[in-house]
């Protein structure tokens, strides 16, 4: 019995039995002239009946990971795996290792597209394994992801089109497979169901009388509102609120048990609705003070400020908590780009601020009252004045130093910034969970 890859992929025996799962190759991104040392994460027969390799860009985020013709590979540049013990594998042993698992496997009437064995020298399945039906109703995903480990890496909904936009995901997220071999899930913009077709879009929407996100409406000023809703209370709002942001968040645990985050979701205002931006949650207690768990603009609204603005109302709420807040670590890439640029602000305006009317002669504003000013935590001040090189150290002793052109540049940057969050307009009063018992 042949194995698929002798079977008309166009590539030589020997070179598809090199591009394994594991082998480093340098690949040519998809619509660029860039040739990026690339991993090969899975591969799969293309529609063309040519063979596809799924590759992760090394030193790349995730997100740009894709599937590629071997034409887009440099095939005389393969690095194959290294093994568990880390020696590296030449490629004639690994030929020949393949080689011998093959005849025993042909002689048991097997192809090597059926091999399971795990071991990284091993030729690797070429079928993906088999997709969960459906979202695990309890627990987190990270107990799953051990399970699926190979199968997260990849991305697995080809789009989602919700209100007006359609989106192309950036990871994996565990929608039933049904669902991911459709080009487009259709996702009701306002209750966040989805649904396979247009058609039974158009027919839920008959039915859906949503125009906003359930929950309470906490905040509203001009045409940006946000609501606050209970992952217990509305679980199946919030289970999808985390499928869609699974989409877009790769290094968080996504749980399926909403009951102890509060999500609080914002919106723009338009004549049809009130149409979510963006999202974060939170626990509802933190043991270790985090005001934000995951964060998320949509990638259609992306890069307009929202995500500023999310962040500028998780630390309000900190602040008529009476606490000090921090986002859930590890941060993405994106993500400590955002924080980094709204805590520069935040702390540049409170020193400006306060140089502008100091209560002392010599001025002197000591780090913890920046915290409490800003409700951050010491380690994101020291962190972000380390980063805006305002610390020195100067006869005996640390101080801070703000020159012109710092206060200039922090001007014209908050000159740009037209929209901000007004505690004015909050009505909120924080609940404290400790002592409701169950959430
Ligand atoms: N490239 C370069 N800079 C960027 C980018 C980008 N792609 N995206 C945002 N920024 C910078 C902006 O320039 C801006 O800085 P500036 O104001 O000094 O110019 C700052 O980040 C904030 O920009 P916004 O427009 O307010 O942010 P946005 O609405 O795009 O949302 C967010 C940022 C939430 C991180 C978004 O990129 C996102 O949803 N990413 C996917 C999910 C994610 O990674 N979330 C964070 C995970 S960490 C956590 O959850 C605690
Ligand atoms: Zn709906």
């Amino acid at each position: 019995m042949k194995s698929e890859l002798t079977n008309g992929t166009g590539l030589s025996n020997k070179i598809a039995l090199l591009l394994v799962e594991g082998a480093r190759v340098p690949a040519r991104k998809r619509n660029t002239d860039d040739w990026i040392e690339g991993e090969i994460v899975a591969k799969r027969p293309g529609d063309d009946g040519k063979q596809e390799f799924y590759i992760h860009y090394i030193d790349y985020n995730k997100r740009l990971d894709e599937w590629v013709h071997d034409d887009q590979l440099d095939i005389n540049k393969i690095k194959l795996p290294q093994t568990k013990n880390s020696r590296p594998v030449s490629p004639t042993a690994m030929l020949n290792k393949v080689n011998r698992k093959r005849k025993i496997e042909e002689t048991n009437g097997y192809s090597s597209s059926h091999s399971t064995n795990s071991d990284t020298d091993e030729a690797p399945p070429i079928v993906p394994p088999i997709m969960p039906a459906g979202p695990p109703s309890t627990g987190s995903l990270s107990q799953n992801q051990n399970t699926y480990d190979g199968l997260t890496r990849i991305k697995n909904v080809q789009q989602i089109e919700m209100g007006r936009a359609r989106m192309t995901p950036w990871y994996f997220s565990p929608y039933p497979q049904g669902l991911c071999n459709l080009p487009v899930i259709y996702i009701c913009e306002f209750c966040l169901k989805y649904l396979k077709s247009e058609n039974c879009l158009k027919r839920h929407k008959i039915k859906c009388k949503l125009y906003h996100p359930p929950g309470n409406e906490i905040y509203r000023k001009n045409n940006i509102s946000v609501f606050e809703i209970d992952g217990r209370k509305n679980k199946n709002y919030a289970q999808n609120l985390c499928l869609i942001a699974k989409l877009f968040l790769d290094h968080k645990t996504l749980y399926y048990d909403t009951d102890p985050f509060l999500f609080y979701v914002m919106t723009e205002y338009d004549q049809f609705g009130l149409h979510m931006v963006g999202y974060f949650s939170k626990e509802k207690e933190s043991s270790e003070d985090y005001n934000v768990a995951c964060i998320l603009t949509l990638p259609c609204h992306q890069k307009k400020g929202y995500g500023r603005l999310l962040i500028e109302f998780s630390y309000l709420l900190s602040q008529v908590e009476g606490k000090l807040g921090s986002p859930e670590k590890p941060l993405s890439d994106l993500g400590l780009l955002s924080y980094r640029s709204y805590w520069s602000n935040a702390v540049l305006e409170a020193l400006i601020q306060y140089l502008d009317s100091p209560t002392e002669s010599p001025p002197s504003l000591t780090i913890l009252e920046l915290c409490d000013r800003l409700c951050m935590k010491k380690e994101d001040v020291i962190s972000t004045l380390q980063h805006l090189n305002l610390i020195h150290y100067y006869k005996g002793q640390y101080i801070i130093c703000l020159s012109n052109e710092i206060i200039d540049q922090h001007r014209k940057s908050m000159f740009r910034r037209k929209v901000r969050i007004d505690d004015k307009y909050l009505q909120w009063q924080p609940k404290d969970w400790s002592k409701r018992g169950k959430w």
